[in-house]
């Protein structure tokens, strides 16, 4: 039994919980993979020679689990990120985990590790799975073995209290990942190189960098790991369509649903940081871990833009940590109820 953390001081940060799963797939077998196995949390062993130490051959995804305030857990979407999961091992050629065994595992991970879901109001549960390329191979290429791993953390904000009224981001003009890429996936590799950036960002000042895209070097994309929206002056939400360089948020999928269920004008499209500066009031970011983050002001060559108007985010906010916190009602079915272990 893990020691449990200090609910009042809880951060983005990993707290060892009681169990992780684990699965190994091959795709030489039928079916491809095991029943999989309940461990302690512990190491899961690798070989030197996996591909996702050398080439990056690994995924991931991240979804939350909240305790209501009549003491229930609910899990937030899981199969949409269990679709992007699959979705994500396609593009890397890693073998796809099936939707209904990543839901299960999920479900399961929670459930057994319930005692870390924070109290109400106190944080989340965190679920990290991953899958990597687990076979030996030397050179480049696809291998047939592959290893998924279920494990969770209670977390709190990802940015400090520190960071209020918002986010301070630094525009950096270049992208966040290459054209015709894999940033349409959860790949362990659009990360690596963005840490960097992130770091140097930081020890500026700034929260994080917003990235603009790698073709023109003109419209926004993303941050080092969140989608991005804007309000414009005349109420429209904005936010950069689906294509190579964004990644599906499960959260901007959301968000944009609840916008327009309450009669906001949504437009997913090209936005160039000249219309962020010229047209914005409102800024913010949307992602599991960020969940939907006040952007307060943006530097962009050398000069900062303020955004004042935080309304509309918060409504969306409060709706979608309503449905997640089971305090509103969940008319879309998005949350599952976790048993009792
Ligand atoms: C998440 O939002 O769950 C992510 O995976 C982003 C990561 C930078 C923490």
């Amino acid at each position: 039994m893990k020691p449990l953390p200090n609910w009042d001081g809880l951060t983005f940060s990993l707290t060892e919980t009681d169990w992780i799963y684990v699965a190994r797939g091959d795709q030489r077998k039928s079916p491809v993979w095991d029943a999989g196995e309940w461990l302690p949390f512990g190491d899961v062993g690798c070989t030197p020679a996996s591909p996702a130490l050398s080439y990056g051959l690994g995924i991931f995804e991240g979804l939350k689990a909240h305790r209501t305030k009549d003491d229930r857990i609910l899990l937030f979407r899981a199969d949409r990120n269990a679709e992007r999961f699959r979705n994500s091992a396609e593009r890397i050629t890693l073998a796809p985990f099936p939707v209904e065994r990543f839901i299960e595992a999920s479900v399961e991970l929670v459930r057994r590790n319930a005692r870390f879901v924070p109290p109400y109001g106190k944080g989340s549960f965190y679920l990290r799975p991953v899958e990597w390329a687990s076979e030996a191979r030397l050179g480049l290429g696809t291998v047939q073995g592959f290893t998924v791993a279920f494990y969770g953390s209670p977390v709190g904000p990802y940015f400090s209290a520190g960071s209020a009224p918002g986010l301070r981001l630094l525009v950096k003009e270049q992208g966040r990942v290459a054209p015709g890429g894999t940033g349409y996936a959860k790949a362990a590799g659009n990360y690596a190189g963005g840490i960097l950036i992130a770091d140097k960002a930081k020890k500026l000042g700034f929260t994080d960098v917003l990235y603009l895209d790698a073709r023109h070097v003109k419209y926004v994309t993303e941050t080092s790991g969140s989608n991005v929206f804007l309000v414009r002056r005349d109420g429209t939400l904005v936010t950069p369509p689906l294509d190579d360089q964004i990644l599906p948020g499960v959260t901007r999928e959301s968000t944009i649903h609840v916008a327009k269920h309450l009669g906001v004008n949504v437009e997913e499209r090209a936005l160039s940081i000249d219309e962020v500066i010229a047209d914005g009031v409102g800024l913010f970011c949307t992602g599991t871990a960020y969940t939907l983050a006040r952007v307060h002001e943006i530097t962009y060559r050398d000069r900062p833009y303020v955004f004042p108007d935080d309304s509309v985010r918060s409504r969306l906010f409060d709706v979608v940590r309503g449905i997640q916190k089971g305090e509103s009602p969940d008319p879309w079915g998005w949350t599952i109820e976790v048993p009792r272990a």
